[in-house]
C-alpha cells in the first residue's frame, strides 16, 4: 500500500523520537512491501519562529491532505512568555480541531518487564494494569471561550449532547471490544456539563445492553487510579480531566515515555502521538525514549490503515527489546543495559 504521511518534528525532544519513528516506518515498508512517503509540516515553537504562528493555515492543509499525521511534541520554556493564542500548544489543539479528531484514544498498559519502574505497590502491580482512557479531545474547557478582564480570567466549559454522545459511542464501542466495562467519569455533584455527560451515558446504554456501564466522580477516578487500577477496563471522560487522569494512568505503568495514543474523528486520517511532552531539559541529548513515538506508529498502522500484522511486528520487537534489558534512562532499573534514544532505535528495528 502507499500511504502519506504528515510528520510534525516539533520542538525539544521531539525531532528525535520522530526521527526514530520514521526509520521503524521504513523497516516496516521494506519488511512488507508498502510505500510511506513523509510530508514534513511545521508546527510548535519552531513554526512560532519560522512563520509567527504555531500552526499556519498551510500547514494544518498538509495534514489534511495526508493519510495520517504523526506528532512528535510541541512547546518549551522559549515560548511561555507569547500570547496564549500563539502559543505552541495552540498549534497542537488548532491541529486536534482542524482535523476534527475527537475520540483520543490512551491505553494505560503495564509491560511485564517493566513492572519494577512502577512506583505502586507489587501486590496491586500484580492484579494487572490494562485499561484505555477514551478521552473527549476537540470540547470543553480547552475549547470554550478563554478571557483576561482586569484582574478577572475566565474559561468557558461547555459541551453539547451531540458532543457527549459522539465520544460516548466511541467509548461503548471500546468497551465492546475489550471486557464490556465502561466506566463513565465526571463531576455531577458539581458541574452542569457533568450531568448532562452522565444523562446522554445513560440513554446510551440502553444501546449497548452487553456493555457495563458504572459513573465515577473524577476525584475518586484519580484515587482510584492508584489504589485499585485492575477495577478498570475502558473509562470514557471529557477533554481537561482525561488530560489529567492520562498523565496519572502512564506513572503508574512506569514511564509516561512508553504511552502512545491515537486520535480519530469521522475519517481513517488520525493523528498519532506519544502523550508525553516535548522534555526541552534532555533534547538534543540522545537520551529519551522513542517507545511512545514508536508505539503510536504501530497504532497508526492498525488503526488508520489496517494493517494489524504490520503494527504486530513493531510491537513485538518492543516487547523483544524490553526482554533483553535494554532501557532507555526513564525506564531503566537494576541489572538492566541502559542506551539512548538512537541505540532503542537500532534495537527495535534489528528485532523487527
Ligand atoms: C496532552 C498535552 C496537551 C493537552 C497540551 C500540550 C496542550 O498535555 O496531549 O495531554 O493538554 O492536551
Ligand atoms: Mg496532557
Amino acid at each position: 500500500m502507499n500511504k502519506n504521511i504528515a510528520v510534525i518534528r516539533g520542538d525539544g525532544i521531539g525531532p528525535e523520537i520522530v526521527e526514530q519513528a520514521l526509520r521503524v516506518l521504513e523497516k516496516t515498508a521494506e519488511k512488507f512491501g508498502h510505500t510511506f512517503s513523509f510530508t514534513d509540516v511545521d508546527m510548535g515553537g519552531c513554526a512560532i519562529d519560522k512563520w509567527g504562528n504555531p500552526l499556519p493555515e498551510a500547514e494544518l492543509q498538509k495534514c489534511l491532505e495526508s493519510d495520517s499525521v504523526l506528532l512528535g511534541a510541541v512547546g518549551g520554556e522559549k515560548w511561555n512568555n507569547v500570547a496564549g493564542d500563539m502559543r505552541p500548544e495552540k498549534g497542537l489543539l488548532r491541529l486536534r480541531a482542524g482535523m476534527g479528531v475527537y475520540s483520543n484514544n490512551r491505553p494505560a498498559k503495564i509491560w511485564k518487564q517493566l513492572a519494577e519502574a512502577s512506583p505502586l505497590k507489587k501486590e496491586i502491580v500484580e492484579k494487572g494494569i490494562d485499561f484505555i482512557i477514551v478521552r473527549e479531545l476537540i470540547g470543553g474547557i480547552y475549547f470554550g471561550e478563554h478571557k483576561t478582564a482586569g484582574n478577572v480570567a475566565t474559561d468557558i466549559l461547555q459541551y453539547s449532547e451531540e458532543e457527549i454522545e459522539r465520544i460516548g459511542r466511541i467509548g461503548f464501542e471500546t468497551a465492546r471490544k475489550r471486557n464490556k466495562k465502561l466506566c463513565s467519569v465526571e463531576k455531577s455533584n458539581v458541574l452542569d456539563s457533568s450531568r448532562l455527560w452522565k444523562k446522554v451515558m445513560h440513554s446510551l446504554a440502553e444501546e449497548y445492553p452487553d456493555v457495563e456501564l458504572s459513573d465515577m466522580l473524577v476525584d475518586n477516578c484519580a484515587m482510584q487510579i492508584v489504589k485499585n487500577p485492575a477495577q478498570f477496563d475502558v473509562i470514557v471522560t471529557e477533554n481537561m480531566f482525561g488530560d489529567i487522569l492520562s498523565d496519572e494512568a502512564s506513572m503508574i505503568t512506569g514511564s509516561i515515555g512508553m504511552i502512545p495514543s491515537s486520535s480519530l474523528g469521522a475519517t481513517s486520517c488520525g493523528l498519532y502521538e506519544p502523550i508525553h511532552g516535548s522534555a526541552p531539559d534532555i533534547a538534543g541529548m540522545d537520551v529519551a525514549n522513542p517507545i511512545g513515538t514508536i508505539l503510536s506508529v504501530a497504532m497508526m498502522l492498525r488503526f488508520s490503515f489496517d494493517m494489524p500484522n504490520e503494527a504486530d511486528s513493531i510491537e513485538n520487537a518492543v516487547s523483544a527489546v524490553l526482554d533483553d534489558g535494554f532501557r532507555t534512562a526513564d525506564i531503566m532499573s537494576d541489572g538492566c543495559k541502559k542506551v539512548g534514544c538512537s541505540e532503542m532505535g537500532n534495537l527495535i528495528i534489528s528485532r523487527m
